[in-house]
Protein backbone atom coordinates (compact mmCIF):
# COMPACT_ATOMS: atom_id res chain seq x y z
CA UNK A 1 0.00 0.00 0.00
CA UNK A 2 2.93 2.17 0.76
CA UNK A 3 3.23 2.78 -2.96
CA UNK A 4 4.64 5.85 -4.82
CA UNK A 5 5.38 6.66 -8.35
CA UNK A 6 8.47 4.74 -9.35
CA UNK A 7 9.64 7.74 -10.87
CA UNK A 8 9.50 10.10 -7.85
CA UNK A 9 11.46 7.70 -6.47
CA UNK A 10 15.59 8.20 -6.41
CA UNK A 11 17.34 6.18 -9.17
CA UNK A 12 19.67 3.52 -8.24
CA UNK A 13 22.99 5.40 -8.18
CA UNK A 14 21.73 8.09 -5.87
CA UNK A 15 20.35 5.19 -3.51
CA UNK A 16 23.38 4.00 -3.90
CA UNK A 17 25.26 7.25 -2.93
CA UNK A 18 23.48 7.82 0.17
CA UNK A 19 24.13 4.34 1.53
CA UNK A 20 27.45 4.26 1.26
CA UNK A 21 27.61 7.83 2.53
CA UNK A 22 25.31 6.80 5.38
CA UNK A 23 27.19 4.01 6.14
CA UNK A 24 30.52 5.18 6.11
CA UNK A 25 28.88 8.17 8.11
CA UNK A 26 27.95 5.55 10.63
CA UNK A 27 31.19 3.75 11.08
CA UNK A 28 32.70 6.37 12.01
CA UNK A 29 30.39 8.69 13.67
CA UNK A 30 27.40 5.69 15.03
CA UNK A 31 26.94 5.62 18.86
CA UNK A 32 28.14 2.72 20.71
CA UNK A 33 24.90 1.38 22.54
CA UNK A 34 24.29 -1.67 23.95
CA UNK A 35 21.36 -3.06 21.48
CA UNK A 36 24.10 -2.61 18.44
CA UNK A 37 26.14 -5.56 19.84
CA UNK A 38 23.10 -7.75 19.82
CA UNK A 39 21.39 -9.52 17.56
CA UNK A 40 18.94 -10.98 19.94
CA UNK A 41 15.34 -10.69 19.15
CA UNK A 42 14.03 -10.47 22.57
CA UNK A 43 16.58 -7.79 23.67
CA UNK A 44 16.04 -6.06 20.50
CA UNK A 45 12.09 -5.60 21.46
CA UNK A 46 13.10 -4.29 24.75
CA UNK A 47 14.88 -2.05 23.63
CA UNK A 48 12.79 -0.22 20.62
CA UNK A 49 9.79 -0.33 22.82
CA UNK A 50 11.47 1.51 25.75
CA UNK A 51 13.10 4.01 23.14
CA UNK A 52 9.60 4.61 21.84
CA UNK A 53 9.33 7.16 23.91
CA UNK A 54 12.03 7.96 26.09
CA UNK A 55 15.14 9.41 25.43
CA UNK A 56 18.68 7.12 24.83
CA UNK A 57 19.98 8.14 28.31
CA UNK A 58 17.31 7.42 30.06
CA UNK A 59 16.69 4.06 28.57
CA UNK A 60 20.56 2.77 28.99
CA UNK A 61 20.30 1.73 33.34
CA UNK A 62 16.90 0.42 32.72
CA UNK A 63 17.58 -2.07 29.72
CA UNK A 64 20.15 -3.00 31.48
CA UNK A 65 18.08 -4.06 34.78
CA UNK A 66 15.09 -5.48 32.80
CA UNK A 67 17.34 -8.22 30.89
CA UNK A 68 19.06 -8.97 34.28
CA UNK A 69 15.63 -9.52 35.74
CA UNK A 70 14.25 -10.84 32.67
CA UNK A 71 16.51 -12.27 30.88
CA UNK A 72 14.39 -14.45 27.90
CA UNK A 73 10.95 -13.67 26.81
CA UNK A 74 9.96 -16.90 29.02
CA UNK A 75 11.36 -14.99 32.24
CA UNK A 76 9.20 -12.28 31.30
CA UNK A 77 6.31 -14.10 30.79
CA UNK A 78 6.36 -15.63 34.22
CA UNK A 79 6.71 -12.32 35.47
CA UNK A 80 4.03 -10.99 38.22
CA UNK A 81 2.33 -8.33 36.18
CA UNK A 82 2.86 -6.05 39.33
CA UNK A 83 6.20 -6.69 39.39
CA UNK A 84 6.93 -6.30 35.28
CA UNK A 85 5.10 -2.80 35.53
CA UNK A 86 7.15 -1.54 39.04
CA UNK A 87 10.30 -2.84 37.10
CA UNK A 88 9.33 -0.41 34.04
CA UNK A 89 9.86 2.53 36.40
CA UNK A 90 10.61 5.63 36.09
CA UNK A 91 9.96 5.37 32.19
CA UNK A 92 6.15 6.79 31.88
CA UNK A 93 3.88 5.26 30.08
CA UNK A 94 3.02 2.27 31.54
CA UNK A 95 1.13 0.43 28.73
CA UNK A 96 4.95 -0.19 27.39
CA UNK A 97 5.39 -2.89 30.40
CA UNK A 98 1.90 -3.98 30.15
CA UNK A 99 2.40 -4.67 26.23
CA UNK A 100 5.74 -6.36 26.80
CA UNK A 101 4.51 -8.44 29.31
CA UNK A 102 1.60 -9.67 26.79
CA UNK A 103 4.46 -10.24 24.00
CA UNK A 104 6.00 -12.32 26.06
CA UNK A 105 3.26 -14.56 26.77
CA UNK A 106 1.64 -14.77 23.26
CA UNK A 107 5.39 -15.59 22.54
CA UNK A 108 5.66 -18.76 24.88
CA UNK A 109 1.98 -19.55 24.18
CA UNK A 110 1.72 -19.67 20.55
CA UNK A 111 5.51 -19.20 19.16
CA UNK A 112 7.73 -22.03 21.12
CA UNK A 113 9.26 -18.53 23.31
CA UNK A 114 10.77 -17.11 19.92
CA UNK A 115 9.49 -13.94 18.86
CA UNK A 116 8.42 -14.23 15.18
CA UNK A 117 10.34 -12.75 12.19
CA UNK A 118 6.81 -12.12 9.76
CA UNK A 119 5.83 -8.38 9.31
CA UNK A 120 2.13 -9.73 9.81
CA UNK A 121 2.28 -12.18 13.04
CA UNK A 122 4.91 -8.98 14.30
CA UNK A 123 1.88 -6.31 13.49
CA UNK A 124 -0.20 -8.45 15.19
CA UNK A 125 1.13 -7.81 18.50
CA UNK A 126 -0.65 -4.68 20.27
CA UNK A 127 2.45 -2.54 20.92
CA UNK A 128 4.45 -3.36 17.70
CA UNK A 129 3.37 -0.74 15.08
CA UNK A 130 5.15 -0.46 11.73
CA UNK A 131 8.49 1.25 13.32
CA UNK A 132 9.07 -1.66 15.78
CA UNK A 133 8.07 -4.65 13.17
CA UNK A 134 10.90 -3.09 10.69
CA UNK A 135 13.70 -2.33 13.88
CA UNK A 136 12.84 -5.82 14.93
CA UNK A 137 12.85 -7.65 11.38
CA UNK A 138 16.19 -5.64 10.23
CA UNK A 139 18.48 -5.22 13.62
CA UNK A 140 17.17 -8.77 14.97
CA UNK A 141 16.63 -10.91 11.80
CA UNK A 142 18.74 -9.25 9.52
CA UNK A 143 15.56 -9.04 6.61
CA UNK A 144 15.97 -5.99 4.38
CA UNK A 145 13.30 -4.27 6.31
CA UNK A 146 12.36 -0.39 6.46
CA UNK A 147 12.07 1.52 9.13
CA UNK A 148 10.56 5.19 10.08
CA UNK A 149 10.25 7.24 13.22
CA UNK A 150 10.33 10.86 13.28
CA UNK A 151 14.17 10.86 12.93
CA UNK A 152 14.64 9.09 10.15
CA UNK A 153 11.02 11.00 8.51
CA UNK A 154 12.56 13.78 8.94
CA UNK A 155 15.98 13.22 7.06
CA UNK A 156 14.38 11.42 4.16
CA UNK A 157 12.17 14.69 3.99
CA UNK A 158 14.85 16.73 4.00
CA UNK A 159 17.33 15.15 1.71
CA UNK A 160 15.03 13.56 -0.85
CA UNK A 161 11.59 16.03 -1.09
CA UNK A 162 12.28 19.36 0.88
CA UNK A 163 8.86 20.62 -0.12
CA UNK A 164 5.10 19.86 1.21
CA UNK A 165 4.17 19.03 4.41
CA UNK A 166 6.63 16.62 6.34
CA UNK A 167 3.39 15.53 8.52
CA UNK A 168 0.68 15.06 5.88
CA UNK A 169 -0.38 11.56 5.75
CA UNK A 170 0.43 10.78 1.98
CA UNK A 171 4.28 12.54 2.84
CA UNK A 172 4.20 9.71 5.45
CA UNK A 173 3.09 7.20 2.77
CA UNK A 174 5.71 8.71 0.50
CA UNK A 175 8.57 8.55 3.33
CA UNK A 176 7.92 4.84 3.88
CA UNK A 177 8.65 4.45 0.10
CA UNK A 178 11.74 6.31 0.24
CA UNK A 179 12.93 3.88 3.30
CA UNK A 180 11.82 0.92 1.83
CA UNK A 181 13.61 2.03 -1.47
CA UNK A 182 17.09 3.26 0.32
CA UNK A 183 17.29 -0.08 2.74
CA UNK A 184 20.15 -1.92 1.54
CA UNK A 185 20.17 -5.50 0.92
CA UNK A 186 23.70 -6.11 2.93
CA UNK A 187 24.38 -3.94 5.89
CA UNK A 188 20.76 -3.34 6.80
CA UNK A 189 21.25 -3.49 10.77
CA UNK A 190 24.10 -0.52 10.66
CA UNK A 191 21.46 1.31 7.86
CA UNK A 192 19.12 1.61 9.32
CA UNK A 193 20.79 2.71 13.01
CA UNK A 194 22.71 5.09 11.03
CA UNK A 195 19.55 6.48 9.60
CA UNK A 196 18.51 7.22 13.40
CA UNK A 197 21.80 8.41 14.55
CA UNK A 198 22.33 10.80 11.86
CA UNK A 199 18.67 12.05 12.37
CA UNK A 200 19.46 12.41 16.22
CA UNK A 201 22.89 13.66 16.15
CA UNK A 202 23.16 15.78 12.83
CA UNK A 203 20.22 16.20 10.65
CA UNK A 204 18.54 17.35 13.89
CA UNK A 205 15.01 18.94 14.23
CA UNK A 206 16.18 22.66 15.18
CA UNK A 207 19.81 23.64 14.08
CA UNK A 208 21.12 20.60 11.98
CA UNK A 209 24.52 20.41 11.69
CA UNK A 210 25.08 21.25 7.56
CA UNK A 211 28.52 22.08 7.91
CA UNK A 212 29.48 18.12 9.74
CA UNK A 213 26.84 16.64 7.25
CA UNK A 214 28.31 14.53 4.07
CA UNK A 215 24.83 14.56 2.62
CA UNK A 216 24.20 18.30 1.41
CA UNK A 217 25.42 17.51 -2.54
CA UNK A 218 22.58 15.64 -2.22
CA UNK A 219 20.31 17.49 -0.24
CA UNK A 220 17.33 19.10 -1.63
CA UNK A 221 16.63 21.39 1.93
CA UNK A 222 20.41 22.70 2.30
CA UNK A 223 19.89 25.55 0.94
CA UNK A 224 16.70 26.59 2.75
CA UNK A 225 18.33 24.94 6.12
CA UNK A 226 21.16 27.32 5.72
CA UNK A 227 24.08 26.31 7.44
CA UNK A 228 24.59 29.68 9.06
CA UNK A 229 22.15 28.41 11.53
CA UNK A 230 24.50 25.58 13.22
CA UNK A 231 25.09 26.50 16.51
N1 LIG B 1 15.46 5.23 18.89
C1 LIG B 1 14.69 4.23 18.51
N2 LIG B 1 15.42 3.13 18.21
C2 LIG B 1 16.71 3.46 18.43
C3 LIG B 1 17.94 2.78 18.32
N3 LIG B 1 17.97 1.51 17.94
N4 LIG B 1 19.07 3.44 18.61
C4 LIG B 1 19.02 4.73 19.01
N5 LIG B 1 17.89 5.43 19.14
C5 LIG B 1 16.75 4.80 18.86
Amino acid sequence: MRSMPASSLPKPPVRQRFRRTLLTWYRANGRDLPWRRTADPYHILVSEVMLQQTQVDRVLPKYHEWLERYPSLEALATADEGDVTSTWRPLGYNIRPRRLHAIARESVERYGGELPSDEATLLSFKGIGAYTAGAIRSFAFGQRAAILDTNVARVLFRVFVGRGDPKAHAMRKQLWALSEALVPHKHVFDFNQGLMDFGATVCVARKPKCTACPMTRMCRSFSKLSPGRES
